[in-house]
C-alpha cells in the first residue's frame, strides 16, 4: 500500500513553496504542482491563462494532480491555490494528509501584490476568491497551520510527520502560532487511550481535580506524579496554587519536567499559572476534558486564579507546549456542564459567523458524539484571534462577547446561582440588545431555551450592585467599560462604550 503524502493546500501567498522547501530540507521528496503545470504546458501559468483560458488550465490540472495523488507514495506535494476547485482532486486527497496553510486576505494580498498572479490583480479579487475557497480548504484540512514564518513551518513539520503516524482517525491537528510562541493542538477521539504521541519529552506532573483524576488520571499518570485539587471554582485561589507548588517541589519536579493540566478550565487556569511561576516557568501541556476547555480555555495561554474581590484578577500569559483535546472525555461530562460549555460554542459561532454559525444555530441537541467539527472550528477560531492579538491589545477582546454582563451577574450572585456558561448566555442576550440586533437576540434566546439554558435572570440580581460589578470589569480603561457588540454574526466590534441607562435597561429586560 502506498504511504500517504503530506499535501500542502492554501491560498496564493500562504507559503506552500516555502513549506515544500522546508520538507525538502527535511529529506522528503517534493513535488510542486504549479511548476509541474508550467512544464506540462511549456509556458508560465499566467500565459496559459491568457492564451488557453482558465478552463483549459483547470481541466488539465485536475488530470495531472489526480494521477499524481493516486500514485503518490509518501513525500510532500504543494497544490496550486485553485487545484482544490476540482472534485476529482478533492476525492484523490482522501488518502493523504492535507495540510492547509491558512492566511487572511490582507496578508495574502500584501505578499502577492507584486507578483504576476493571473486571477488576483487587486485586494478585492483576493477577498472574493478567498471567500469562495475557504469552505473547501476548511473541509479538506486534516492539519491547519496558522500564519507564521519559515521557522514556524520548520518547527511544525516534525509534528505533522508524527501526526501522519498517529493511529486514531479522525483526529485533526492545528499548529497554533502567536507572538510569544507556537504549539500543536490535537483534537479527536480516543486520544488519551490510543495515542503514544506526546508534545514533550521529560517527566509529567499531572494536576487535576479529584473527579477527572479518577476518570482519566490513569491515561496520563503512569508516567506522572499527580497533584489533586477539589473540583470547582473555589479551588482557583492563591492558597491552592501555593499548595500545588509545594507539592511539585516536594516531588522534586525540575525544569526539565512539565506540568500536565488534566481537566476543565479551573484546572487549566490554575495548573497553567503554577507552571508559569514554578521555578520561573516550566512548560504545561493542556489536556482539556470539558466543553468549555476544549473550545476555549485550553488555548491562548491565559492562566490565573481568583481573588476574593474578583475573578481571574491574578494571572499570567503562559502558552501551552501542546493541547490534546480528546472529545471522548465529554461522554462523562454532566449534562449541565455540557450545556454551560455550549454557551462558549454559541458565542464563538456568533463571532465567527459563516459555516460555524450555521452549524451552531441548527444544532438540535448538544450531543458529544456529533460535536467533532464544531469543537475543532471553535478551537481554530480562538487560536486565530490569539494569533492576531495574544496580549489582549485589541482584537482578543472579541472573546468577551456576553462576558461583560455575564461576569457581573456571576459576581453579584456570589458565583452560586448561575454557572459561568449560564451567566454568559444571559450576557449574550444583553449584548445583543445593546447591539441593536433584536432578531438575532430573539434567535439566540430560542437557541438557549432549546438547550435548557436560562433566558431569564431568575432570581433577579440587584440591578445597581450588578452595574457596580460591571464597572469594576478588569477590561475597563480610563474611558469606561468597553463592550464587545455584534450587529450580525461574524461582525464583532470591540471597545464600544454604552450609555449606562441602556445597560440598566438591557439587564432589567432579563428579569422574570
Ligand atoms: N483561560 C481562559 O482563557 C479561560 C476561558 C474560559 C474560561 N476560563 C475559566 O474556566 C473555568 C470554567 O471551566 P469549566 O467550565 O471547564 O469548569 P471546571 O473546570 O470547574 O469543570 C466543571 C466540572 O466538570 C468536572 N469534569 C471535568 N471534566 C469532566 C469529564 N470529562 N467528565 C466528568 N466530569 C468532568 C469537573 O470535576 C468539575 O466539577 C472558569 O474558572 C473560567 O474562568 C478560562
Amino acid at each position: 500500500v502506498a504511504r500517504p503524502a503530506i499535501v500542502f493546500i492554501g491560498f496564493m501567498g500562504a507559503g506552500k513553496s516555502t513549506a515544500l522547501a522546508v520538507a525538502r530540507e527535511a529529506g522528503l521528496e517534493t513535488t510542486e504542482i504549479d511548476a509541474l503545470m508550467e512544464r506540462e504546458f511549456g509556458k508560465p501559468i499566467r500565459q496559459v491563462f491568457e492564451e488557453d483560458g482558465e478552463e483549459a488550465f483547470r481541466a488539465r490540472e485536475a488530470e495531472v494532480v489526480e494521477a499524481l495523488l493516486k500514485g503518490a507514495d509518501g513525500g510532500a506535494i504543494a497544490l496550486g491555490g485553485g487545484s482544490i476547485l476540482s472534485e476529482r482532486v478533492r476525492k484523490a486527497l482522501d488518502r493523504h494528509v492535507v495540510v492547509w496553510l491558512q492566511i487572511g486576505a490582507t496578508e495574502a494580498w500584501r505578499r502577492i501584490a507584486n507578483s504576476n498572479r493571473p486571477l488576483a490583480t487587486s485586494e478585492k479579487d483576493v477577498i472574493r476568491l478567498l471567500e469562495e475557497r475557504l469552505p473547501l480548504y476548511e473541509e479538506l484540512a486534516d492539519v491547519v497551520v496558522l500564519p507564521g514564518d519559515r521557522g514556524s513551518l520548520a518547527r511544525a513539520l516534525p509534528v505533522i510527520q508524527a501526526y501522519v503516524g498517529i493511529p486514531v482517525d479522525p483526529a485533526r491537528l492545528l499548529w497554533a502560532t502567536s507572538a510569544s510562541g507556537e504549539y500543536p493542538v490535537l483534537v479527536g477521539r480516543q486520544l488519551l487511550r490510543e495515542t503514544t504521541w506526546w508534545p514533550l519529552q521529560g517527566r509529567r506532573f499531572c494536576i487535576s481535580d479529584s473527579e477527572v483524576m479518577r476518570l482519566y488520571g490513569d491515561f496520563v499518570s503512569p508516567l506522572a506524579e499527580g497533584v489533586v485539587i477539589e473540583p470547582g471554582e473555589q479551588s482557583k485561589t492563591m492558597e491552592e496554587a501555593q499548595r500545588v507548588l509545594e507539592e511539585l517541589a516536594g516531588a522534586e519536579m525540575t525544569r526539565e519536567d512539565h506540568v500536565v493540566a488534566l481537566g476543565g478550565g479551573v484546572v487549566g487556569d490554575l495548573a497553567g499559572f503554577c507552571a508559569h511561576v514554578y521555578q520561573r516557568g516550566v512548560p504545561v501541556v493542556q489536556v482539556p476534558t470539558t466543553l468549555v476547555a476544549q473550545v476555549d480555555s485550553a488555548y491562548g495561554g491565559k492562566t490565573g486564579v481568583d481573588l476574593a474581590l474578583a475573578k481571574n484578577y491574578v494571572g499570567a500569559y503562559h502558552l501551552p507546549a501542546g493541547v490534546i483535546s480528546d472529545i471522548d472525555c465529554l461522554r462523562t461530562l454532566p449534562r449541565e456542564e455540557l450545556a454551560s460549555g455550549f454557551v462558549e460554542v454559541l458565542k464563538t459561532g456568533l463571532l465567527a459567523g459563516g459555516k460555524l454559525w450555521e452549524q451552531v444555530r441548527s444544532l438540535e441537541r448538544i450531543n458529544p458524539e456529533e460535536l467533532d467539527e464544531i469543537i475543532f472550528s471553535c478551537a481554530r477560531y480562538k487560536c486565530e484571534v490569539v494569533a492576531a492579538d495574544e496580549r489582549d491589545a485589541g482584537l482578543r477582546a472579541v472573546l468577551n462577547l456576553g462576558h461583560t454582563v455575564g461576569h457581573a451577574i456571576e459576581a453579584e450572585s456570589d458565583y452560586a446561582t448561575f454557572r459561568h456558561g449560564e451567566a454568559v448566555g444571559l450576557g449574550l442576550l444583553a449584548a445583543l440588545r445593546l447591539s441593536d440586533a433584536p432578531d438575532l437576540r430573539d434567535e439566540v434566546e430560542d437557541i438557549l431555551r432549546r438547550h435548557g439554558l436560562p433566558v431569564r435572570l431568575d432570581p433577579p440580581t440587584d440591578t445597581e450592585m450588578t452595574l457596580l460589578f460591571l464597572e469594576r470589569d478588569k477590561k475597563r480603561t480610563s474611558k469606561g467599560v468597553g463592550f464587545t457588540l455584534l450587529s450580525k454574526p461574524g461582525c464583532p466590534e470591540v471597545g464600544q462604550l454604552v450609555n449606562p441607562d441602556r445597560v440598566r435597561a438591557a439587564l432589567i429586560e432579563l428579569y422574570p
